[in-house]
């Protein structure tokens, strides 16, 4: 992707977040200059370890609106370091209408998908088969907001504002908001992109960037 493109996204959900009346923590609108004192004072360690913040992604594909999403990684815990012992995350991810997240399951996380305000937010759901590599053909139940709902394979859940989804490990999910955007929270256990993501077509989770101007704010894995 280009920065240019990056950094137009990023005012974009800023303000979609902020006219849903979520606020995000100061240091989203900190410039990478900002970042330099503040990184090198120690008192931001936590946010450049757990990646949190903003990540802006197209898959590798090269076509965002297509294939890609917009999240805010509001907070999170790491199973390996033990200075941040938090077993939670929490996320928010902007899905623009027709653009899909493709199919992946998490091997150990376990998160709410819900859908916040905009469109209607669909979720296509498989179990997966028992090595990962497969869409099971097993049906199975999900919980929406604690009611249990039949899923045979495949099934497409349509939520609209206010409706999440419980996912366990190992259910395959593609998503897509239909209608207008849709601003998704995701409330889940650690959150870990390095090693706990299946996607079914194995694709990049960040990136390439292309450096035509000056990045407006960091990406999650740019604090180094
Ligand atoms: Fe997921």
């Amino acid at each position: 992707m280009k920065r240019s493109e990056i950094n137009s996204i990023l005012r974009g959900a800023e303000a979609f977040i902020a006219s849903a009346g979520f606020n995000l923590p100061a240091w989203a609108r900190f410039s990478p200059e900002r970042w330099r004192t503040e990184l090198a004072s120690g008192d931001y360690d936590e946010v450049r370890a757990l990646a949190l913040g903003w990540d802006v992604t197209d898959y590798g594909q090269g076509d965002f609106l297509k294939v890609g999403l917009t999240l805010f990684t509001v907070r999170n815990g790491s199973l390996s370091d033990p200075r941040y012992p938090k077993g939670y995350a929490e996320k928010l991810l902007i899905s623009e209408a027709g653009q899909v997240c493709p199919c992946h399951f998490h091997f150990n996380k376990r998160e709410d998908i819900i859908n916040r305000a905009g469109g209607t937010l669909c979720m296509q759901l498989w179990k997966s088969s028992p090595g990962g590599e497969a869409l099971s053909e097993e049906s199975f139940t999900v919980s929406v907001d604690g009611k249990r709902v039949a899923c045979t394979p495949g099934l497409i859940l349509r939520l609209v504002p206010g409706e999440s989804v419980t996912l366990e490990p190992g259910v395959y999910h593609a998503f897509w908001a239909e209608g207008e955007r849709c601003l998704i929270g995701e409330v889940s256990s650690v959150n870990d992109d390095e090693n706990d993501n299946r996607f079914y077509v194995p694709q990049a989770r960040f990136p390439t960037i292309e450096e035509d101007e000056a990045a407006l704010w960091h990406l999650c894995n740019e604090y180094k």
